[in-house]
C-alpha cells in the first residue's frame, strides 16, 4: 500500500524511497539457529531473569568470591616487567604489545607450555600451544580443521558439553554419540561406531571426550578406559580431543594423569581454559596441537600452526590485554597454578560435598526412591534422575512454584537419554545457597513427584 505523501513523490517524478526491508524469516538463516539446543539455553537464561529470587542450581560458573580481590593492574604491571626483563622489550615496546594486533598464536605460549610441563606433566612446545579465545574458540577451530568434509565424523561421550555439539551443529559435522559410563566412555561402542563409519566409506575423524569430572555428566575416566582409549586411537586412527576444563578439582590424591600426559602415539589434542582458575571474563584458553602436518613438498607444519592460520579469520588474536592479566597471574605463582587450582579446589570440593549431604538429607526426610542421583568425586555437576519427564515447562514450575531452578539433561543427550534427568551445579552457590536451594527443591520432588 502506498501512502499519500509516496503517491506525492512519485507524481513530481521523484524515486521512491525504498521500503523497510520486511522481517527476516529464522528458517532462511543458518539451520543452526533453530536448533533446540539454542533453544534450550536462551530459555533458561530467560527463566533466571524472569525468576531473580529463585536460587538457581544452572550457572556452571566459577564461585565470585574466587575473583572478588583479583587485582588486574598488579598482574598487568607484573607481565609488562617479564616482557621487559625475559623479552628484552622498551617499556614501551612491552606496553605496545598490549595495545597493538598481536601474533595468532598468542602472546603467552611460552608461560602456557611452562605451566602445562609444572603442573599437567604435559610436555609440548611453546609453538605447539594457541592462546584462544576461551577452550570455546579451541573447540572451533579445531573441529574446522579436522573435518574435511561431510564423511568426516565426530564422536562425542555422550551426554555432551553443548558447546561442543553446538559447534559441530554451526559447522554442519555428523556427530556420533558414544555412551558414558561412570568410569569412562563405552569404548566397545566407540570401536564399532569406527568400525560401522568405514563399512559406510566415512571415518570418526576425532574422539570428543571430557576425561576429568565431565560436564554435564560429572564422571571421572579411570586410568584403565584412559589407557585403552589410547590405543583404540591408534586401533581405529582417530584423534582424541581432550577437554581438561574441571580436572583441578580433584583431591590431591586422587588426580589422574591428563590424556595428553600419556599420549605417546601423539593423538591427543588438550584443550583448556583459565576461565574456571583465574576468572571468565578474561576469555583465554589454549589448545595444544603437536601433530605434525605435512605440507606441499617436504614441508611440514603442526597442527597449532594450521589452527593459528585458521585463527586469523576468526577472532585474529585473543585479546593481549586478557592474555597479559592471565600471565601476570601465573608469573606472581612462579609460572604455576598448582596452589591456586588447590585452594580452588577445596571451595568446589566443599560445595560438592555439601551439595550431596543435603540431598542424602532429603532421602533421610523420606525422598522417593525413583529419584536418583550419581556422587561425583569432583567438578561442577550433580546428574539427578526423576521418575517424570524433565523438560522446559517442568524448570518453569519449578521457578514459579518453588523458586528453584536447575538445567533440564536433554539438550546435553544426542538421544534420548536424559529426558528424565537434570544437572545441578553448585559452583556458584554459597552453602547456605545450597542448603536453601536444596530445601526448595525436597519441595519441588515431594510436589511433582511424591514421597
Ligand atoms: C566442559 C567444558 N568445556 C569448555 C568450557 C568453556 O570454557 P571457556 O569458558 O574457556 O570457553 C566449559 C564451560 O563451562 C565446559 O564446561
Amino acid at each position: 500500500m502506498t501512502t499519500p505523501a509516496q503517491n506525492r513523490a512519485t507524481a513530481r517524478g521523484v524515486p521512491e524511497p525504498p521500503r523497510p526491508l520486511a522481517a527476516l524469516d529464522r528458517s532462511h538463516l543458518h539451520s543452526s539457529l533453530s536448533d533446540p539446543l539454542l533453544g534450550s539455553v536462551e530459555f533458561l537464561n530467560e527463566v533466571m531473569r524472569r525468576y531473580p529470587d529463585a536460587i538457581s542450581f544452572a550457572p556452571g560458573a566459577p564461585h565470585p568470591d574466587t575473583y572478588a580481590d583479583l587485582d588486574v593492574e598488579r598482574f598487568m604491571h607484573r607481565f609488562l616487567e617479564h616482557a621487559g626483563a625475559e623479552w628484552g622489550h622498551t617499556p614501551s615496546g612491552a606496553r605496545r604489545l598490549l595495545y597493538e594486533y598481536g601474533p595468532s598464536r598468542g602472546l603467552v605460549n611460552g608461560l602456557v607450555a611452562d605451566l602445562l610441563r609444572r603442573d599437567r606433566q604435559v610436555h609440548a612446545s611453546p609453538e605447539a600451544v594457541v592462546i584462544t579465545v576461551g577452550a570455546q574458540e579451541a573447540m572451533l577451530l579445531v573441529l574446522r580443521a579436522l573435518i574435511r568434509c561431510d564423511d568426516d565424523l565426530l564422536a562425542v561421550a555422550d551426554p555432551c558439553y553443548v558447546g561442543m555439539t553446538g559447534t559441530a551443529r554451526l559447522l554442519g559435522v555428523g556427530v556420533v554419540p558414544v555412551a558414558e559410563k561412570e568410569h569412562g566412555p563405552d569404548l566397545e561402542a566407540l570401536r564399532a561406531a569406527c568400525r560401522a563409519a568405514r563399512r559406510s566409506g566415512r571415518r570418526i575423524r576425532a574422539f570428543y571426550v571430557a576425561p576429568d569430572f565431565s560436564n554435564p555428566g560429572g564422571n571421572h575416566m579411570d586410568l584403565a578406559h584412559r589407557r585403552e582409549l589410547l590405543e583404540l586411537a591408534e586401533a581405529e586412527d582417530f584423534l582424541v580431543v581432550e577437554d581438561s576444563v574441571y580436572g583441578f578439582t580433584a583431591a590431591e590424591n586422587e588426580e589422574l594423569p591428563c590424556l595428553k600426559a600419556m599420549d605417546r602415539g601423539c593423538r591427543v589434542v588438550h584443550l583448556g581454559t583459565f576461565a574456571k582458575v583465574c576468572f571468565p571474563g578474561a576469555r583465554v584458553g589454549y589448545v595444544v596441537a603437536d601433530q605434525k602436518v605435512r605440507c606441499e613438498g617436504a614441508r611440514t607444519t603442526l597442527l597449532a600452526d594450521e589452527l593459528a592460520r585458521l585463527k586469523t579469520m576468526v577472532t585474529v588474536n585473543t585479546s593481549p590485554l586478557s592474555q597479559a592479566v592471565v600471565a601476570g597471574m601465573l608469573l606472581e605463582h612462579g609460572g604455576s597454578l598448582a596452589a591456586v587450582c588447590r585452594a580452588r579446589s577445596g571451595l568446589y570440593r566443599r560445595n560438592l560435598a555439601h551439595l550431596l549431604d543435603e540431598l542424602d538429607g532429603l532421602r533421610d526426610q523420606g525422598l522417593s526412591r525413583d529419584v536418583k542421583w550419581n556422587r561425583p568425586a569432583g567438578g561442577f555437576f550433580v546428574r539427578m534422575r526423576l521418575p517424570i519427564r524433565v523438560d522446559d515447562e517442568l524448570l518453569a514450575l519449578s521457578a514459579a512454584q518453588y523458586g528453584v531452578l536447575w538445567t533440564p539433561m536433554a539438550a546435553f543427550h544426542l538421544g534420548s537419554g536424559g529426558d528424565c534427568v537434570l544437572r545441578l551445579s553448585c559452583s556458584y552457590l554459597d552453602a547456605e545457597d545450597i542448603t536453601a536451594g536444596v530445601a526448595r527443591l525436597g519441595a519441588f520432588l515431594r510436589g511433582e513427584v511424591g514421597a
